[in-house]
């Protein structure tokens, strides 16, 4: 009990601070364009659970790297993430009027507003990064004392990792990850003429969400200077994770109300929407031979997902054991995702 109290002020604090970071990074919006800065702080300012930029803050902790060098990657991942929700409520994708318990961006100003505001955070993200370089640099090697060629080497490396970390993050959000999973998502949207199979549904869910999970927890281990084994076993944990949050994103939105999720419910079964709540009953249904209705199939459908989360949760939590680092406060928040109710 004292542990899990613990754990909610530890989580309250830092999220404020995430909170307080993410603001700190968005620059005033001024002159003819004041209009885009106006919309893109009403989506990004409309709060939201700040996962990603948790998750990067954790891994700089057990990997040690300075938290405080990696804050134009908390705000990066944040405004990345954010333009991924601005768009997926789009009426071309899933054609959705609630977000983080407002109105969306295109209800309030307007499809072309909500369009140029997400590409522009987009954009804002890799600018904060790219404004990061040149400044930690100069402070890295000022920082370093004694000869001026040991602090240009600490400095160069840490440039280094800095350029791997965003390389990461490029990868994760682009075609190969969460946009190339939006992408497929939608594809198969309305597609009860094909037989949803396994392997789709598990390249849209780690490409549409684990991708931008598996960032942070990867770029923290990175600026802290982690072998290749660290960095691609944080990779695994996030991409687990991904599936464990999507699941759970799929079965509260059967299952939640609009008022404790912030976004309407029952989107997917509206978008006719291939997910594993939807296939999971389906093959339940098929499995028992008899005829059953769509809801009796979602029924089903929950329950077998449910299981999949506790499987994979363990899984997950058994490869934390092995990361080298205090774990404590991660293994909560898997913990805590895992069972969420929003
Ligand atoms: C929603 O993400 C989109 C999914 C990947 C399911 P979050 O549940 O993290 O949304 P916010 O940031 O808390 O609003
Ligand atoms: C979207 O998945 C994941 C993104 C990359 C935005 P969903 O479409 O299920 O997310 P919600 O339910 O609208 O938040
Ligand atoms: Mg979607
Ligand atoms: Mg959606
Ligand atoms: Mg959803």
């Amino acid at each position: 009990m004292e542990n899990s109290l613990n754990f909610e002020t530890q989580l309250e604090e830092k999220t404020a601070y995430v909170q307080e970071v993410i603001a700190r990074y968005f620059p005033a919006g001024e002159g003819f364009a004041a209009r885009i800065s106006d919309v893109m702080r009403y989506s990004l300012e409309a709060g939201g659970k700040r996962i990603r930029p948790l998750l990067l803050y954790e891994s700089c902790l057990i990997h040690h790297a300075d938290p405080a060098a990696a804050e134009p990657f908390f705000a990066a991942i944040e405004m990345i993430h954010t333009h991924s929700l601005m768009h997926d409520d789009l009426p071309a994708l899933d054609d959705d009027e609630l977000r983080r318990g407002r109105p969306t961006a295109h209800v309030i100003f307007g499809e072309a507003a909500a369009i140029l505001a997400g590409d522009a955070l987009l954009n804002l993200a890799y600018e904060t990064v790219l404004d990061s370089f040149s400044d930690g640099y100069e402070q890295d090697r000022q920082a370093v004392p004694g000869g001026c060629l040991m602090a240009r080497e600490v400095a160069a490396d840490h440039l280094a990792r800095r350029w791997r970390a965003l390389r990461i993050l490029a990868e994760k959000t682009g075609r190969r990850g969460m946009l190339g999973g939006q992408s497929v998502d939608v594809e198969n949207d309305r597609r009860s003429d094909l037989v949803p199979d396994r392997a789709t549904l598990d390249f849209i869910y780690e490409a549409k969400t684990a991708a931008l999970l598996e960032a942070p927890l990867m770029i923290g281990a990175v600026l802290g200077g982690a072998e290749a084994e660290e960095i691609s076993r944080m990779e695994k944990i996030g991409s687990r994770l991904g599936r464990i949050f999507q699941i759970r994103d799929d079965i509260l939105d059967l299952t939640a109300t609009e008022e404790v999720l912030g976004k309407p419910v029952r989107s997917d079964v509206e978008n006719e929407k291939i997910t594993m709540v939807s296939l999971l009953g389906r093959e339940m249904a098929h499995a028992s031979g008899h005829d059953c209705t769509e809801e009796e199939m979602l029924q089903m459908g929950i329950l077998s997902a449910e299981k999949q989360i506790r499987h994979l949760t363990e899984e997950t939590l058994q490869m934390l054991r092995e990361v080298p680092g205090d774990t404590e406060f991660l293994e909560q928040l898997i913990q805590k995702m895992s069972d969420r109710r929003r």
